[in-house]
């Protein structure tokens, strides 16, 4: 069955790209291809989904040009595989290259190429680019200019950007989406689109939205920011003996509220010290200004912080991304190392997450505390908002949650492999996150779109899909789940591009015999009738 699926896929897609056979076979790896293992392994990023027993997809194909993007959309149509599009592969739960049916993956981590106008202060940046890559490539051209996505070089352009795009100058600028100006995909008969093609609905739901439900991101132009000649970087811990308590609870009113240009994230970490087990909280910032500057703004504000000048340093705003993803010696490291993509893939993980809407008691932060010492290893980063982010509209882009206080992620990583580890860990994530309940968002429970959490709800795509979609799709999306939903059902009616948390289209809503063996499927989407066709069978 497989080895004749491979058959038709290739013969398909060197029709399609008027390409020879063993040209095209270049590309395509099947489970009995050498490379096999390490093409899929390459963009494998959390080791849970790296085991002999993960499930494998039946193809793999690397496009090198837009047309065989095209080429293996259309040729993938006819064959009952899901179709897995993958990009950076940093998917916190795999969903770009696992599945529990047979599957392909496209793989587009050949299609790289970041190409900055610096007069125009605009850069095209491809799905299949790291944003190291796409840092390391504004700060050739100039280092004055930055652009505002996550804090790890090797996420991927395609997932990250298509998701959101949230990174530590969320508060002076707001979110990777909010300067997207044009982009480029194929859609689900194969043809290449722009923004003036796809037209702005479907350019609004790839903006935020996600890109797997749509079609396939090829990438996109986005608008760059000025960045200062000098910004400032610090690290700060406290433990529950010195008032870490206290500090916590206080951040709630300072970091969404203070100076847009100051960034302080929140670890919280259950740690033992002299055989006491306490909570460490460390505040890790980025401040797009002076050193001087933030040590006065932050003895006014955040005195429980007690910010010294000596745990300041100064440096390039590209420096600051490389100490960003812990490199102690920012300053004296060498550019290049964002664009390695040489992995260690071994640490397991798991993420989940939640929104603040208002500031936890001291209490409440209190007994956080005492919960995750319980727990023994999950730890929480509070990521403030605020600022730039809370001034758009929330149904300007997908992502809903612009007037949260702030996000939280749930975070677990772990070496070892071992199943009861892993069940145990898995576990206290949603203990954990069963406990701040009181404490969140609610109706619907807010999730954020990248930190991708199976564990919300997944869907089967069968008769249930809207209803299954619906679950997770209101805690990512809010209000804005309908729109992408319509949008969906009119770009996408047959569902060709899915996964286990892609948006549903809409439910059916009438059946009418439209001539015998064949019956029509109506459902509405933004107002226009949109119809699927399907063989029934029986009648
Ligand atoms: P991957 O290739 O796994 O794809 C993720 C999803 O997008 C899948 O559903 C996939 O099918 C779809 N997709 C990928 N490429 C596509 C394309 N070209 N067209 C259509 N659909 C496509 N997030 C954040 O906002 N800020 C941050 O700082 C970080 N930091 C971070 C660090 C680390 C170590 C990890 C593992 C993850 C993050 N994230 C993050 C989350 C990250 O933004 C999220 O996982 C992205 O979806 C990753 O994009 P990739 O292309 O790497 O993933």
């Amino acid at each position: 069955m497989s080895s004749s699926a491979y058959d038709s896929f290739l013969k398909c897609l060197s029709e399609k790209t008027k390409t020879p056979q063993s040209q095209v076979a270049k590309i395509v790896f099947s489970k009995t291809n050498p490379s096999y293992t390490s093409v899929l392994r390459a963009y494998i990023r959390n080791a849970r989904f790296n085991t002999s027993s993960t499930p494998k997809p039946t193809i793999i194909v690397t496009p090198l040009s837009e047309s065989h993007v095209s080429a293996a959309v259309l040729c993938s149509k006819p064959l009952d595989y899901v179709f897995k599009i993958r990009s950076g592969g940093h998917d916190y739960d795999g969903l770009s290259y696992i599945s529990d049916k047979p599957f392909f993956i496209l793989d587009l981590s050949n299609l790289r190429d970041v190409s900055v106008d610096v007069a125009d202060q605009t850069a095209w940046i491809s799905a299949g680019a790291t944003l190291g890559e796409v840092y390391h490539g504004i700060w050739e051209k100039s280092k004055v200019l930055g652009f505002p996505a996550g804090v790890c070089p090797t996420v991927g352009v395609g997932g990250h950007l298509s998701g959101g795009g949230y990174g530590n100058m969320i508060r002076k600028f707001g979110l990777s989406v909010d300067h997207f100006i044009d982009a480029k995909m194929v859609d689900v008969n194969g043809a290449v689109l722009d923004r003036k093609a796809m037209g702005e609905d479907l350019f609004w739901a790839i903006s935020g939205g996600g890109g797997g439900s749509f079609g396939v991101v090829l990438g996109y132009k986005v608008k760059l920011v000025p960045v200062p000649a000098t910004v400032t970087v610090f690290r700060v811990e406290q433990l529950m003996a010195a008032g870490a308590v206290d500090m916590v609870h206080k951040w709630q009113f300072v970091g969404p509220k203070t100076d847009r240009n100051l960034f302080m994230r929140m670890l919280i970490q259950p740690v033992t010290r002299n055989k006491v087990k306490t909570v460490r909280a460390t505040v890790v910032a980025l401040f797009l200004g002076k050193a001087d500057d933030v040590v006065s703004l932050l003895a006014k504000e955040l005195p429980e912080l007690a910010l010294k000048k000596e745990s300041c340093t100064e440096m390039t705003w590209f420096q600051s991304a490389l100490w960003w993803d812990n490199r102690v010696n920012a300053t004296q490291t060498d550019p290049k190392v964002f664009l390695d993509r040489e992995l260690d893939s071994s640490s397991f993980g798991k993420r989940k997450s939640d929104y603040v809407e208002t500031e936890i008691p001291r209490k409440g932060i209190e007994s956080l505390f005492n919960k995750m010492i319980e727990l023994g290893k999950i730890g929480l980063v509070f990521n403030p908002y605020g600022g730039r982010v809370a001034e758009i509209a929330e149904d300007a882009t997908p992502f809903p949650h612009r007037n949260m206080l702030f996000k939280i992620q749930y975070s677990v990583n772990w070496k070892e492999s071992s199943p009861e580890l892993e069940k145990g860990y898995l576990n206290q994530a949603k203990v954990l996150h069963s406990f701040m309940t009181g404490f969140v968002s609610k109706n619907p429970r807010g999730a954020y779109f990248n930190y991708r959490d199976v564990d919300i709800g997944v869907n089967d795509h069968g008769e249930d899909s809207y209803k299954e979609g619906e679950v997770y799709g209101r805690m990512y999306f809010g209000k804005n789940f309908d729109r992408l939903v319509k949008i969906k059902t009119a770009v996408d009616p047959d569902n060709f591009f899915r996964n286990e948390q892609s948006l549903p289209t809409l439910p059916t809503t009438k059946t009418v015999v439209a001539e015998p063996g064949t019956a029509k499927r109506w459902s509405r989407a933004g107002g226009a009738a949109v119809v699927a066709s399907m063989v029934l069978h029986v009648l």
